[in-house]
């Protein structure tokens, strides 16, 4: 048996979301681009910017653990990002362009809070106030990111396709859940 600590397996995913923090900040412009409603292009930059952040925190908690940063290819964020540029490709143009961007970031924000909330709780358990701390301030800015394109994809709801807004509304009425920006 190895003996492999909490602290190597923190180490590793230090690595690992180092190298998917900075996939997801060169993937973004392309993204951003190809987003329509402003409002949709404004939550993107923005969390662009606090990728710089992320970025800078993880450099931080490297430091924090006596070590230089450095990265692991993650192949977990590489298959999002690839899926979420086939998605892109194949509905950023139409109608519903937007809506299939929400559903590609979203899945990038899942997976961000997934792992930093697991890496939080190992660096609490390990008593590493310093990297725990850090890595809380990005997990609460991964979750305004997702909760604000939750908030734009229901927004989109009413406003989906202008011709077929009443048609929508109709629909709505009745039934307000994940599926109801879906074209009629
Ligand atoms: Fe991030
Ligand atoms: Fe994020």
């Amino acid at each position: 048996m190895s003996n492999k600590t909490l602290k190597d397996l923190l180490i590793h995913a230090l690595r690992d979301i180092y190298f998917a923090e900075s996939a997801i900040y060169k993937a973004l412009p392309k993204i951003i681009d190809a987003s329509k409603r402003p409002g949709l292009k404004d939550a993107l930059t923005k969390h662009r910017h606090e990728t710089e952040d992320h970025i800078s925190r993880l450099e931080q908690a490297f430091g924090a653990v006596g070590m230089k940063p450095q990265s692991t290819p993650c192949e977990a964020i590489k298959g999002i990002l690839k899926e979420g540029d086939e998605i892109i490709e194949a509905f950023g143009e139409s109608e519903i362009g937007d809506a299939a961007i929400v559903f590609a970031c979203q899945a990038v924000e899942h997976y961000e809070i997934n792992r930093y909330g697991t890496m939080h709780a190992w660096a609490a358990q390990l008593g590493m106030d310093d990297v725990a701390s850090l890595l809380a301030d990005t997990l609460q800015q991964e979750h305004a990111a997702n909760d604000a394109l939750t908030s734009l994809a229901e927004e989109g709801i009413n406003e989906a396709g202008g011709s077929h807004e009443a048609d929508a509304d109709a629909k709505n009425e009745g039934a307000r859940g994940s599926d109801a920006s879906a074209p009629s």
